[in-house]
């Protein structure tokens, strides 16, 4: 870790974490212990590995490359023991060992929200018919609070309880799709649950909503060089559904 080029093993482990929830939520879904949310497998748990967050901490990174290491030593220590038993108690001893020093992340740090929808992939392909419907239904739905640019300054915001984020943000560009179509699908709420932003559930299909993903996908693009911790280009191939994919530059 310590010799490799700090891109290589960040990205080799956010690829593996990625894959591996994907690979959980397959598991889960293939068992029926979680069924659909709009079209695809609905991620069954209120939290999920913040993948973003340790692209920008590198040090949270790497207690948890540590910790995954130390599981790994662990297991093969009582594999050891299980196929070995002259020396079982010491390499079982030495298995606790590994776990105990493991420098165990905060779960506060590594773990961030969920929805049922936050691996799930768009299905437009960020095509240019997705682009322009998205345009129709920006105008149309969304543009009196975050304004037609997207910066938040539309005619309504200023009357509103919170005022709407800027979505021309490399902040936004990090989030994965899929939790940026829940919230619109289901609005947000404040600590004391009065909503904040409204939900578009009911006057949007999952079309329309992809659709306007696309549409405000090209924002931060344009607007800002996007955030340099892990190369676009060597992420986007690997890293899909992931809020990793958004550092890709403009195809
Ligand atoms: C009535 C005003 C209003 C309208 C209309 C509105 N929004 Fe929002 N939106 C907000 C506010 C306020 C927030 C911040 C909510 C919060 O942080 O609790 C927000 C947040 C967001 C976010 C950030 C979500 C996140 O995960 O941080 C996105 C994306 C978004 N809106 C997209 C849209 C889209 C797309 C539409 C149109 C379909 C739309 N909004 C219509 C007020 C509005």
């Amino acid at each position: 870790m310590n010799g490799l080029p700090a891109q290589a093993w960040l990205n080799t482990l956010l690829v593996l974490l990625q894959d591996a929830q994907l690979a959980l939520l397959r598991l889960w879904h293939a068992l029926g212990l979680t069924g659909d949310s709009h079209g695809q497998p609905a991620w069954p748990w209120a939290r999920r590995i913040a993948g973003e967050t340790l692209l920008i901490d590198l040090g949270l990174a790497r207690q948890l490359a540590w910790s995954l290491g130390a599981v790994a030593l662990a297991l093969l220590m009582v594999f050891v023991a299980l196929a070995w038993r002259r020396h079982r108690g010491a390499w079982l001893a030495g298995a606790v060992f590994a776990l105990v020093l493991a420098p165990w992340p905060a779960p506060s740090l590594l773990l961030s929200p969920a929805a049922p929808t936050s691996f799930h992939v768009s299905p437009t392909r960020f095509s240019v018919n997705a682009i322009a419907r998205g345009a129709e239904v920006y105008t149309r739905h969304c543009a009196a609070c975050h304004g037609d640019d997207g910066r938040g300054e539309g005619p309504l915001a200023a009357g509103l309880s919170r005022w709407p984020p800027t979505l021309v943000s490399p902040l936004l560009a990090r989030r994965a799709d899929g939790e940026l179509f829940w919230h619109i699908v289901d609005g947000m709420r404040d600590a004391r649950g009065q909503t904040t932003m409204p939900a578009f559930g009911d006057a949007l299909g999952d079309a329309d909503t992809w659709a306007v993903l696309d549409y405000m996908r090209r924002w931060p693009q344009a607007a800002a060089p996007l955030p340099t911790a892990v190369g676009p280009r060597r992420c986007h191939c690997r890293i899909r559904r992931c809020s990793v994919e958004r550092m890709r530059p403009t195809p």
